[in-house]
């Protein structure tokens, strides 16, 4: 099994430039294939996720130009009806969000097309997207009525519905919003904690038929779509273990450049700022997709409490925020989180047990988890579960240890960060 071995103590000094952003490089791919005319993205991010979906459009006839380690990437649209039934059954690897939005466009498609993932997408729940997808009238067939991939999906001339989406899911928000496109009528969509807004972004700026006003969305029949030419922000997903681990340890500083700072994935700022953390933000660019920098500054932090309202805005940086609440002083409490247990891993029990094995107090609960804060950790060996962000975590968790974290299972880091392990040594200082 591959593995890394990170020795702490250390802290962070100096700049780092996070990978191109994973949604946004999911839909520049999906919008470009659908448009009409050729599309041409910057900082397209060469992550294991985003390549299966950019291999599975090409399977459905899409043309796309890509010089691997450019970042840059032309797609040649084939209009919102162009795509054509792929030779064969599409693999989407580890790729929760290619599975979920391409159901959403395939629902619109009157072929048929097999879906199918590696052993952690072929547990995640899928019923959240097909049944929705079904109430408007596409054929979709799995295990546990259409809940795990495996996934046959025939699609054609659907009906609009109205959806609340009580999970706050951008996922499933996304799916329906792509699908809405194919449907008589329009698809309402309702939302109470908002979840990213990426694919409502793409939208307008394409110019669909496509309404927003607060939490209410609406999406009727869209025949054309405008081509793009854009820059892909850097992910503050995979910024969120540079921000936090600067945060963490005093003596620290950091500069993020180029990084995304859409309001609706903004959440970890929030939090390490409540925690004690100095940090400063600099927007240079606020269309389509606000951008800038991230100044942090270490500080010995304080425990906080992240409930359910917050969640969808920081949802992936949960297991390094832990990591950062590990070190806190006093408590602190994750609460209505249960979706992270259904990400690439369980999420909550990766965190808590490889937490547990390094010298953290944390306790497991159903939605989240409770922390005592400790002054530092004491190292040893944990495994990744093949989730990058748990992999990454306890990777941010060695600069506050006292002795090596080895991290076994490193490979699932390309999914979302070919060159994490790079950076981290370009920023790392021993202390
Ligand atoms: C994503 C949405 C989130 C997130 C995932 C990417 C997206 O999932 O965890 O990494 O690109 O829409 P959910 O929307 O299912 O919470």
């Amino acid at each position: 099994m591959s593995f890394l071995t990170f020795n702490g103590p250390g802290k962070f000094s100096g700049t780092v430039m996070p990978p191109g952003d994973k949604s946004v490089s999911h839909r520049a791919l999906l919008f470009g294939s659908l448009s009409d005319g050729e599309s041409r993205y910057e900082n397209f991010l060469e992550g294991e996720d985003c390549l299966r979906t950019l291999e599975a459009l090409r399977m459905m006839g899409i043309s796309i130009d890509h010089v691997p380690g450019s970042g840059v990437i032309t797609v040649r649209g084939n209009g919102v009806r162009g795509l054509k039934a792929p030779a064969g059954e599409i693999y989407l690897g580890n790729s929760g969000t290619s599975i979920r939005l391409l159901l959403g466009i395939l629902a619109g498609q009157e072929f048929e097309t097999t879906l199918s993932g590696d052993p952690s997408l072929s547990l995640r729940p899928m019923r959240r997207v097909t049944d929705p997808l079904k109430r408007m009238g596409a054929q979709i067939k799995g295990k546990d009525n259409a809940n795990f991939a495996p996934l046959t999906i025939r699609g054609g001339n659907l009906r609009g519905i109205d959806f609340d989406n009580r999970l706050s899911s951008a996922q499933v928000k996304s799916a329906l919003l792509f699908a809405g496109m194919y449907a008589d009528g329009p698809t309402v969509i309702r939302e109470t904690i908002a979840s990213r807004d990426h694919t409502e972004r793409f939208l307008k700026a394409a110019g669909a038929n496509f309404t927003r006003e607060g939490g209410l969305l609406t999406i009727g029949r869209t025949d054309n779509l405008r081509p793009f030419r854009a820059k892909i922000p850097g992910d503050i997903s995979s910024a969120a273990f540079f921000l936090a681990g600067a945060a963490m340890v005093p003596g620290s500083e950091i500069l993020v450049r180029d990084v995304g700072l859409n309001p609706t994935r903004t959440g970890i700022l929030d939090v390490l700022k409540r925690m004690g953390a100095g940090i400063e933000v600099r927007v240079t660019q606020e269309v389509p997709e606000p951008l800038g920098e991230i100044r942090v500054r270490g500080a010995r932090l304080r425990g906080t409490g992240v409930g359910r309202s917050e969640i969808p805005s920081l949802v992936d940086e949960l297991p390094v925020l832990m990591v950062a609440m590990s070190l806190a002083e006093g408590e602190s409490l994750v609460s209505g989180a249960e979706e992270l247990r259904v990400k690439e891993t369980d999420r909550i029990r990766s965190m808590v047990r490889n937490l547990k094995a390094v010298g953290a107090s944390i306790e497991e609960l159903p939605d989240g988890c409770f922390i005592r804060g400790v002054e530092a950790l004491r190292g040893g060996a944990i495994d990744s579960f093949a989730d990058h962000r748990t992999a990454m975590s306890l990777a941010i968790a060695s600069l506050a240890s006292n002795a090596p974290i080895v991290v076994n299972g490193t490979d699932c880091i390309a999914t979302s960060y070919p060159d994490f392990e790079r950076h981290f040594y370009s920023v790392f200082k021993p202390r």
